[in-house]
């Protein structure tokens, strides 16, 4: 019902098959993971093409390990306390907060207004012989350029968040040394040395390798029954993507003209994103106030919200945390202050997508009465 029926910003989308697998795994009696987390953790490495996934209970989860391993003793080349991170200002906190929160220093970048990510072309002026880490938000799903970056980093030997599968599991599971699988085939672990391990310097002292602690880790673990319904979301990916498309190119094409008022979204000449949301940066605040236009978009039952955090160091929390700034950050406080966006998730049909755009052309109607 236009008008009445939310038209939500994000939602899960799921079916029989789901609940089915939750039932299945609760009934398992065994809620760490198993046999769904193998499936998925190995479903997702195809769908992406890549060796090998670990599982996290969240997105965020997964930023504090990816960072947080790269500091583990048992890498040569580790990070350490003060070293530099280089970094959007419009990020996702989650994103942000694992660099503080493992005592390096944020180095600060500004984005480009279309596509809400760094411009890769600036990142070498950001580069100094303290430069560990870059940290890159695909901000809304929009790729970065990752050419360039990767090209940058390759020439400073700097590391940029990739797979990092050993430790990344020993930080996520309390910081235990065993990382390899009890089966009922090798049920002392795929090593065979599940209860013979020494340390040098102990003496005949044995440990239980699952019960050695490596690091001073988490538990950042999801739970089976998170994974058997991650199992048949997987399956649905493809037509995920497609729906988010479909929905991101019928609000593109309906608002294009009202590029007077906004910044539209634009993505690198080599991606081909499924973006997490449509949005949009008022251009003149002073023919448009955003506040006043969320509202009225709220009035009509369609969620917005604004973008993450805009120039995160611009939030209380952040107040007294020593960052580096490259050049200023004026497209980040733009974020902060003009732009939103609303839902393209597969959850809203087309006629719903359609009267998102209506309604922001009936503003624009509105506006010029
Ligand atoms: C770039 C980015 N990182 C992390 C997160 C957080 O993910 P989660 O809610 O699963 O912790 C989000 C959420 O939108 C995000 O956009």
């Amino acid at each position: 019902m236009p008008g009445e029926t939310k038209i939500r910003y994000a939602g899960a989308v799921y079916g029989y098959e789901e609940i089915n697998a939750i039932i299945d795994s609760a009934l398992n009696g065994w809620f760490g993971l198993g046999n769904y987390a193998r499936e998925f953790e190995k479903g997702l490495a195809h769908f992406i093409g890549c060796k090998e996934t670990i599982l996290a209970n969240s997105g965020s989860s997964a930023s504090l390990l990816a960072i947080t391993s790269l500091t583990s003793w048992q890498l040569v080349d580790r990070l350490k306390p003060n070293d530099e991170v280089i970094t959007p200002a419009c990020t996702f906190p989650t994103m942000f907060n694992p660099i503080i929160q493992n005592n390096l220093k944020p180095v600060v970048l500004d984005i480009i207004p279309e596509t809400y990510n760094i411009d890769a072309e600036n990142l070498s002026e950001a580069i100094t012989n303290k430069t560990r880490l870059i940290v890159l938000p695909h901000t809304l799903g929009n790729p970065n350029d990752m050419d360039t970056v990767m090209k940058i980093a390759k020439e400073h030997e700097i590391w940029v968040i990739e797979d990092n599968s050993k430790i990344i599991k020993s930080f996520r599971d309390w910081g235990r040394a065993c990382y390899c699988e009890s089966t009922e085939k090798n049920p002392f672990g795929a090593c065979g040395m599940r209860f013979n391990w020494k340390l040098e310097g102990k003496g005949n002292l044995t440990y239980d390798h699952k019960y050695m602690y490596n690091h001073i880790g988490y538990n950042l673990k999801p739970t089976e029954i998170q994974v058997a319904m991650g199992v048949h979301q997987l399956k649905r990916l493809p037509d995920f993507i497609k729906i988010r498309k479909r929905n991101f190119k019928i609000l593109f094409e309906e608002l294009s003209i009202l590029d007077k008022y906004f910044i539209f979204p634009e993505s690198h000449k080599k991606a081909d994103p499924s973006w997490f949301a449509f949005p949009l940066t008022i251009r003149d605040v002073k023919k448009m106030d955003r506040r006043e236009l969320c509202l009225f978009l709220e009035a009509q039952n369609i969620e917005t919200r604004y973008i993450f955090s805009g120039n995160i160091l611009r939030h209380p929390a952040y107040k007294n945390i020593k960052t580096k700034i490259i050049g200023n950050l004026k497209n980040s406080d733009r974020v902060l202050m003009n732009s939103f966006f609303v839902g393209i998730y597969p959850g809203n049909s087309e006629e719903q997508t359609k009267f998102n755009s209506g309604s922001l052309h009936l503003k624009d109607i509105q506006m010029s009465v």
